[in-house]
């Protein structure tokens, strides 16, 4: 399986820190932000990584990254996302890289406590479809947010004003060879961006949608208060830790 890490956008919420870098190569203790999702993919066995990068500094990443050896990688791949047209614009770009094979695609800004090789070994094991990450959150507004009927997310909304449940979906989404198609049939949203939660609900009209709730914190670093947060909870427990049967 194949992992796409997407950093791209131009950081605008976090002017003026994203002036004259991306905001992926910001500190969060001591790493930059983007190591956190390749560690992420990395410990979950996926060693065929594309970077969808964009806006300020993307050959920096080439410079900090390389060809991946510190991750144990011998390649890495990159692309690049002009403008912020959305998450799932910025996943289109991995088409001709997945090559119809299933994909695990990390938010460059979201950080784990823990690993996802749960789930992905039980996204290899699921026939077609897609599988998300769930977590319970204090804030489920700033996010994509499942609709259950019992078990059954029968939807997700986009940042609801008045939440239908206290889970977030989190930033880290698997995919079979589909997802491409739904894509091409997006529509930019009210913020003028092709949304990933509208990708997922067209799994969930279809019935074709797992999930598994995510052990340990999670956390985006996508606005000053989400990257203080994520700076202190790296610098106290460690991110990325392999749980004990690992
Ligand atoms: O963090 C999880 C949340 O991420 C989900 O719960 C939401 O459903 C999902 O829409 C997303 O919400 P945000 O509004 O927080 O996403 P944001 O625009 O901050 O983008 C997150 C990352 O996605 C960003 O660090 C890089 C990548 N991205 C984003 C955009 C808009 C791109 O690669 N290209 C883009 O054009």
């Amino acid at each position: 399986m194949k992992g796409v890490v997407l950093a791209g956008g131009l950081g605008s919420r976090m002017y003026p820190l994203t002036k004259v870098t991306n905001k992926h190569l910001l500190p969060i203790y001591n790493k930059p932000m983007i190591y956190y999702p390749i560690r992420t993919l990395v410990d979950a066995g996926i060693d065929e990584i594309l970077i969808v990068t964009g806006g300020n500094s993307a050959g920096d990443f080439l410079r900090l990254l390389g060809n991946g050896k510190e991750f144990g990688l011998r390649h890495i791949n990159y692309t690049y996302q002009e403008g912020e047209g959305g998450i799932a614009a910025a996943l289109s770009l991995a088409e001709y890289f997945a090559d119809n094979d299933k994909i695990v695609v990390i938010l460059g800004d979201n950080i784990i406590e823990g690993n996802i090789r749960g789930a992905v070994a039980s996204f290899r094991a699921q026939k077609e479809g897609a599988r998300i990450l769930l977590k319970e959150v204090s804030d489920p507004q700033r996010f994509g947010v499942p609709v259950f009927e019992e078990e059954k997310i029968v939807r997700i909304d986009e940042k609801p004003l008045t939440p239908a449940s206290s889970y977030a979906v989190i930033g880290i989404y698997m995919y079979d060879h589909r997802v491409f198609d739904f894509i091409k049939t997006l529509k930019p949203s009210e913020r003028g961006e092709l949304e990933i939660t509208d990708v997922n609900n067209f799994y969930i009209r279809e019935g074709k949608i797992a999930w598994d709730l995510l052990e340990g914190w999670w956390t985006d670093a996508g606005t000053f208060d989400s990257l203080l947060y994520a700076g202190g909870m790296v610098a106290k427990t460690g991110a990325n830790k392999l749980s004990a049967e690992d």
